[in-house]
Parts: C-alpha cells; sequence; structure tokens
C-alpha cells in the first residue's frame, strides 16, 4: 500500500520525530493530520506544508478531539494510516529516594497514561475509523505505526515510569496486530535509540558528546530523518507486521 492519495494521523506531529515523519509522509505523496497540543508549532508545519496538511490540536487522551483529528483526516481523503509519536512528560525518580521516601505514584500514572494509554487510545479509535476503508491489495487497509524507545528493554536508574509505560507500547503490538488482522490493518512499534531531537539537544553539546559515545556505529545520536524514514518503510511494506523494530546504532543503555 502506497502513501501516496492517503492519509495519516501522526500524534505528536509538531515534534521532532512526529515532524519528520510528517514531511516524509508528504513527500511521499500523501496527506496528514498533525495531531499535537504545539499549537504554533504544528499550526506553521501545516503551513509550510499546504494543501497536504492540516494541524489539528488533540490530546491523545481525548476521546473527542482524537475523533476531531479523524473527522478532519477524513475531509483529506481515505484515512489509511497512523504514527503515534506523541511525548515529553517524564519525571527521573528513583523507587526509593534518598530521603527514604517511595516515588511518586502520581508521576507514575501520569506517565502511563500519556505514553501507553494514549497509544492504546489513539490505536482503537484510528483502527475503528481505518477498518471503514476499502481494502486494497491483499484486503489491506491501513498500518499503525507506534513509538516505544530502547528504555523498554534496557531501563536505566530512575526511568521505572518511562521503562514500564514503553514496556507496555512494545506489549500491545503483537496481540494489536493479532485483533486488527481480520480487519487488514497492521500494526508495527518503533523502538528508538538516542535521537537528536530539540528536547534532547536542549541538554547541551557536553551531555550529547557522552551520549554518542555510547553508541556503538554511527557514533551519533540518530536523526528524526531516519526514524521518519523507517516509520514510512513500515506503512508501505505490506509484510511487517507485529513486530518491534530498534533503531539505535545498536545502543545498549546501561544501568546510568
Ligand atoms: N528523541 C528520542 O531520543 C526518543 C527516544 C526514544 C523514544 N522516543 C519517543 O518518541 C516520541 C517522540 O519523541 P520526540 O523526541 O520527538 O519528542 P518531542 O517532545 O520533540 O515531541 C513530542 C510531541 O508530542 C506532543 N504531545 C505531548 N503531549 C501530547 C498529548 N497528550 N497529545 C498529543 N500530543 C502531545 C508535544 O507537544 C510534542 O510536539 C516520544 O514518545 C518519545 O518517548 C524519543
Amino acid at each position: 500500500m502506497n502513501l501516496a492519495g492517503n492519509v495519516a494521523i501522526v500524534t505528536g506531529g509538531a515534534g521532532g520525530l512526529g515532524e519528520a515523519t510528517v514531511r516524509r509522509i508528504v513527500e511521499g505523496g500523501g496527506s496528514v493530520v498533525i495531531a499535537d497540543l504545539a499549537d504554533d508549532r504544528g499550526e506553521k508545519l501545516a503551513a509550510d506544508l499546504g494543501s497536504a496538511a492540516r494541524y489539528v490540536r488533540t490530546d491523545v487522551l481525548d476521546d473527542d478531539a482524537v475523533l476531531a483529528a479523524i473527522a478532519a483526516a477524513g475531509e483529506l481523503g481515505t484515512l489509511r494510516y497512523a504514527v503515534t509519536a506523541h511525548g515529553g512528560f517524564g519525571v527521573p525518580e528513583k523507587l526509593v529516594q534518598r530521603d527514604g521516601s517511595p516515588a511518586d505514584r502520581g508521576a507514575f500514572q501520569k506517565t502511563v497514561d500519556l505514553y501507553l494509554t494514549g497509544t492504546y487510545n489513539v490505536a482503537r479509535l484510528v483502527a475503528a475509523a481505518i477498518a471503514t476503508a476499502e481494502p486494497g491489495e491483499d484486503g489491506e487497509r491501513g498500518a499503525i505505526v507506534t513509538t516505544a524507545s530502547i528504555a523498554a528493554f534496557e531501563g536505566q536508574i530512575g526511568q521505572t515510569s518511562y521503562s514500564a509505560a514503553k514496556g507496555g507500547v512494545v506489549g500491545l503490538t503483537l496481540a494489536a496486530a493479532r485483533d486488527l488482522s481480520s480487519l487488514g490493518i497492521r500494526v508495527v512499534c518503533i523502538a528508538p535509540g538516542t535521537m537528536r531531537t530539540p528536547i534532547m539537544e536542549s541538554v547541551g553539546e557536553e551531555a550529547l558528546a557522552k551520549f554518542s559515545a555510547a553508541i556503538p556505529f554511527p557514533k551519533r545520536l540518530g536523526h528524526p530523518s531516519e526514524y521518519a524514514s523507517l516509520a514510512t518503510h513500515i506503512l508501505e511494506n505490506s509484510y511487517l507486521n507485529g513486530e518491534v523494530i530498534r533503531i539505535d546504532g545498536a545502543q545498549r543503555f546501561q544501568p546510568r
């Protein structure tokens, strides 16, 4: 199935990995709804891309907002794809703090809500919409790409919430692919290592150099365009399904 002539929703579409994916989809001839909460960046990106893109303010945890993004996608053409790349929240915290107090349960819940429940919510609502599209070759109707992290496998000290949330995103991949198989909708998860997005750049060059040193090859952070290239490849490659793909330069996180 091709991007050309079809529509995708990208959550976090105004963010680092999301924006690169949005641009790549449009380059491939598709249309995109940028579903994000960053109004300025989202509006500007949509304006840059012209009639092939639209920004819809969307909280992934708000059903009405996700349904509005789906409705906007329908106005652009046939919705067949979603890429979930929303995020940003995360409080590093050990289970037991230096002063002996236990970690904050609320912060854990908030992290799981954003990354895991948000991904699940978008997947269920978008899949129900894609299910109404006419099937193409092999009965395929579309595909959903989710974003985990290599922290799902090698969570670092202080990362229990984020690792658990991303581990959940990994865990739902095969079950979701099986659930949606009868509808001709594929589900594939990307687990990025350390990608050079604005949020990562904000840590400064010294910290970035430290990250790069821990990456076997290439000895640098990943480019958002490399994530986008993988995401759009997955959308177009009908035989990829139910799998989690690492994109990390062979990086394996150490405990800290
Ligand atoms: N950058 C990395 O190194 C890296 C590594 C592994 C995994 N990831 C994952 O990739 C995803 C994207 O990361 P990024 O670096 O591009 O982050 P980013 O902060 O650049 O972009 C995330 C976007 O999500 C939006 N967002 C936040 N909450 C939202 C909500 N409730 N509903 C809709 N949109 C919301 C933000 O406004 C932002 O534009 C995240 O899930 C992150 O955990 C990133």
